[in-house]
Parts: structure tokens; C-alpha cells; sequence
């Protein structure tokens, strides 16, 4: 199992080489692989921004704990959750739907109207992190294509959700930041990839019933 070898590969690197660029042809597979993400009703509820600007990553580091890995990276890839789901983008994804499978979007409305029931019964903050968890779906799609290509990545989260919502300007586009990642490649002296991969042993991790 190729998956397996390279999750093992993989980690969250700590320091990339400044100097080094993903490719346009390797970005486009990563953007597939996120695109590919399933999300809950298939709804994807979130945008996907590439930040690849250095003044704008400078500006987004001091908002980060000062992590390296903003700058120094290749591309920031922030994972943006739609802080309310209007009905307006559960019809562009019916009017897609129909479009694809060469339906007509009244013969598929009625899957839309019970998605705005199910999410009417979710308080605003409740949508609001309904949306969040999808983006995580989509991170771990980044994390495991990026280990496939052999491109390093850092999952982040630690930073300002408020501050990159304004540095980015995603409240006026009703978006909010969840997560991020750091792609590049990997710093020679990155100590990081050196260290043994801690996880729980499968007796303490699974269960059967
Ligand atoms: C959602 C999420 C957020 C994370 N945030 C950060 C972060 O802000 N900075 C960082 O250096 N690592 C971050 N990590 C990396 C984790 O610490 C790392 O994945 C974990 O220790 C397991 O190690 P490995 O990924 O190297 O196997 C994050 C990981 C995840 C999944």
C-alpha cells in the first residue's frame, strides 16, 4: 500500500525551504484532491483560498503565532467555512446537481428544501461549525495527496481566526477562517523530520464490538 508508506513519509513540517515552489501541475492535483473532498449532502460549504502573496503571508505570519511556516512555505492554502449557509448556496449546488446528472432542478428541489429544513434546525452557530468540520474533510484530502506527491505540508491551526477573517476579508464574503495548511518542501534541518511518529497503538485506538 503506496497510501500507507507515504503517510508514514509524511509530517507536519516545521521548517520548509524558502526557495523551493510547488509547480502550477502539482498545485492542480492538490486543488483536485480538495475538490474531490465529500462533505456532508455533497454541499462543500467553504472556500479554499491559496495565498501565495509574500507581503500578504508576512502580514498573516504575525497573526499566526509568528509560525515559520507561513512565509517560508510554498503556498498557504486557508480553509474558509461559510459563516451562514443561505439558500443561495444551497441552489447554486441544486442547480449543479441537475446540471451534472442532466436533471432538471425541479426534479431535484425537493432534496434541496430538506437540506434548508435540516439546516434550519441548527442554531447560526451550530451552521457555523457544521461548515467548519467539512473543511477539515478536505484538509486531510490536502494532507494525503501532498503525502502522495511527496510535497510537505503543516496542518495549522494555530492562529487568529478574526485576524486572518480580516486580513483576507472574509466576513464581508459571509466567510470565516477554520484551518490552514503550509505546502512546499521540507528544510534539510528541519529537526522535525527526524522524529519518531507518535500515535496510539490499535488496541487503545480501536474497539470491536
Ligand atoms: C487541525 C490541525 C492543526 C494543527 N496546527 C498546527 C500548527 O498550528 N502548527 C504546527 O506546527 N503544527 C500543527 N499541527 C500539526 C500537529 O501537531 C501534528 O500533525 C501532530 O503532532 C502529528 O504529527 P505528524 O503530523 O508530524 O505526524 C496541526 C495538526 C492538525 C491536524
Amino acid at each position: 500500500m503506496e497510501l500507507i508508506k507515504n503517510l508514514r513519509w509524511r509530517y507536519a513540517t516545521k521548517k520548509f525551504d524558502p526557495h523551493k515552489k510547488v509547480e502550477q501541475e502539482q498545485l492542480e492535483k492538490i486543488k483536485e484532491a480538495i475538490r474531490l473532498s465529500a462533505s456532508s449532502y455533497g454541499l462543500q460549504p467553504y472556500k479554499v483560498l491559496i495565498v501565495e502573496d509574500h507581503e500578504t503571508r508576512k502580514i498573516l505570519k504575525n497573526a499566526s503565532w509568528g509560525q515559520a511556516q507561513v512565509t517560508d512555505a510554498s503556498h498557504l492554502i486557508v480553509f474558509c467555512g461559510y459563516s451562514d449557509i443561505t439558500n443561495e448556496i444551497i441552489e447554486d449546488f441544486i442547480r449543479i446537481t441537475a446540471q451534472v446528472r442532466g436533471q432538471s432542478p425541479d426534479n431535484i428541489r425537493r432534496y434541496g428544501d430538506f437540506i434548508k429544513g435540516k439546516l434550519a434546525e441548527k442554531t447560526d452557530e451550530e451552521r457555523q461549525e457544521w461548515a467548519a468540520k467539512q473543511t477539515y474533510l478536505a484538509l486531510g484530502n490536502l494532507l494525503a495527496i501532498c503525502a502522495e506527491l511527496k510535497i510537505d505540508a503543516c496542518p495549522m491551526e494555530g492562529f487568529d481566526a478574526n485576524e486572518y477573517n480580516k486580513i483576507l476579508q472574509l466576513s464581508e464574503r459571509n466567510l470565516n477562517a477554520v484551518v490552514a495548511a503550509a505546502i512546499g518542501y521540507r528544510s534539510e534541518d528541519d529537526h522535525a523530520q527526524r522524529e519518531r511518529k507518535v500515535r496510539k497503538p490499535s488496541e487503545l485506538l480501536f474497539e470491536v464490538k
